[in-house]
């Protein structure tokens, strides 16, 4: 029977579509991801009235709990998780939506409880036969996962209802096993019921690249080589491996970051206007970007790539571990946690115009950005300031922590001599739209429940990505670093990545906070 019950009335308006009605099956129930991102953001989505009325949770895990257990886990979890104020009736609602079934990923019979009990939750939530499966599972889960759901048939879909599954990076360690994981899928599932998630594309102010290019006139004449000098993305942590030293040690900086966050920074900063907003038509213009990055020769190896690995050092005043002191990690690891390197895209719109890429742990600032460094002036008139002390105009778009984006440009400096200082022209998110509270899942959790795939990754795009870097690994693979740790914690990396710079002529633009 389907319930009546209302969805509390909360204080937030509704900006968008509510959610289909659709039953969530999470694979993970106990995992962290599930506790820390994906519950706060249903939550959310609940008290912006965007999730459907006939919604319900169901979770698999390995550990034996019944319902009460599993509802009042996550309620004690909640408390510590929530991004704000919490409502307890909409809680209480929300948390009256939950079940639970346990037993191994690997073992038929949990498929077959599943089933049952999802036909159960259906009915009851009237839910309309809408499932989607969230894997925040161990990747070498994921292909398996899906088989066995569509032995049971729970991935097929007929009479009207839908059927989807998300995963999340990693797609694989390199590109073949990238394309077998593709193939897995593709074989039980068709291309649009898989949602790939970056949850880079989940920050507003990733998806606002867009709005910038596309929502205003005046940018978009100017966004190409004959205006611009080079690109900088930089993803900067001042965290270190933390307690995943176990996962890390196996992927280093570049799997970790480069073909998934920082390919979608790329994308999103160079493409070319998409035709719509559709899906397909977004994703066609990344894709053509990946496509047309030139691919590393192992001598471009050589001099346009640079890793590094964190020896001990200092930050925020207090001592921190090298790398291979961390948890997880062996004493005599050649794993990167630091690279940089220097694309070319080849286009009419790009060719001739470096993107500059690097990220790293234990360096001086949490800072993500995209800098556009325009051409200098022609030419100089003001003779009191030599235009080679003058820094070229740059637009950088400030993706965490600092939301915003800022133009800096030549001003002059007040007084009777024409001289010339830098400004800053500001704009930050949260003067004009107050601060986020949100976890970064909200959007991508909807979008999939709405059936809307512009955020997320397609197999041709995860396989262009790695790619791009399969070269670098296999030059890196062949010669180990003989230097590591080449970098003191709390520095921007090796030498070799601000010599890079140098020997173009150009350097990083830094931001400490
Ligand atoms: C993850 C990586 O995908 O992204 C982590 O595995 C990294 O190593 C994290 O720290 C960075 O995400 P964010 O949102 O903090 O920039």
């Amino acid at each position: 029977m389907a319930q009546t019950e209302v969805l509390p009335a909360t204080p937030k308006p509704r900006v968008g579509r509510t959610a289909d009605p659709c039953v969530m099956v999470i694979f993970g129930y106990s995992g962290d991801l599930t506790r820390r991102k994906l519950i706060p953001a249903l939550y959310n989505l609940a008290s912006q009235q965007l999730l459907s009325r006939e919604f319900a949770v169901i979770g698999v895990g390995r550990s034996p709990m019944n319902e009460d257990d599993a509802r009042k886990k996550l309620t004690e979890d909640f408390k510590q998780f929530a991004t704000g104020p919490v409502d307890h009736d909409l809680w209480e609602w929300f948390v009256r939506r939950i079940t639970y079934v346990s037993g191994d990923f690997d073992d038929p019979a949990t498929y077959d409880n599943l089933k049952q009990t999802l036909a159960k939750v259906d009915q009851e939530h009237d839910s309309h036969g809408n499932y989607f499966f969230y894997l925040a599972t161990a990747p070498n889960y994921f292909g398996d996962i899906v088989e066995r759901l569509a032995k049971v048939d729970l991935m097929k879909e007929e009479n009207g209802h839908w059927r989807r599954v998300i995963i999340e990076k990693p797609f694989g360690h390199d590109l073949d096993s990238a394309k077998a994981l593709n193939q897995q899928l593709l074989k039980v599932a068709s291309e649009c019921q898989i949602y790939r998630i970056d949850h880079y594309l989940g920050k507003e102010t990733v998806q606002n690249i867009l709005a910038l290019r596309f929502a205003n006139g005046i940018f978009e004449p100017i966004w190409n080589r004959r205006y611009i000098d080079h690109v900088q993305i930089s993803v900067a942590e001042t965290v270190g491996v933390e307690k995943r030293g176990g996962y890390y040690d196996g992927a280093g900086a570049l799997r970790d970051m480069v073909p998934n966050h920082i390919m979608q920074l790329i994308t999103l900063t160079a493409m070319e206007p998409p035709i719509s907003f559709e899906a397909n038509a977004v994703r066609d213009e990344q894709a053509k970007i990946l496509h047309a990055i030139q691919p590393f020769s192992n001598e471009d190896v050589l001099s346009k790539t640079i890793r590094g690995q964190y020896g001990d050092g200092t930050m925020d005043g207090e001592r921190v571990p090298a790398y291979r002191s961390e948890e997880g990690v062996p004493p005599d690891s050649r794993t990167e946690t630091f690279v940089a390197m220097r694309l070319l895209i080849d286009n009419w719109r790009w060719a001739g115009v470096p993107f500059y890429l690097r990220t790293g742990k234990r360096l001086p600032g949490r800072n993500t950005h995209v800098v556009i460094q325009f051409r200098r002036a022609p030419f100089m008139l003001f003779r009191e300031t030599q235009v080679e002390n003058m820094m070229p105009n740059q637009l950088v778009l400030h993706i965490q922590p600092e939301e915003g984006i800022s133009l800096r440009f030549a001003a002059k400096t007040p007084g009777p001599a024409m001289q010339l200082g830098e400004v800053n022209m500001d704009f930050e998110y949260s003067d004009y739209f107050g601060v986020s509270s949100s976890t970064g899942y909200e959007r991508l959790l909807h979008d999939c429940m709405i059936g809307d795939a512009t955020l997320f990754q397609r197999a041709d795009m995860v396989e262009a990505g790695w790619s791009i870097v399969n070269p670098v690994l296999d030059v890196w693979k062949a010669l180990p670093p003989r230097n590591f740790p080449n970098y003191p914690s709390g520095t921007w990396g090796p030498k070799e990545s601000d010599e890079m710079m140098e020997r173009d002529g150009r350097r990083w633009r830094n931001f400490e906070k």
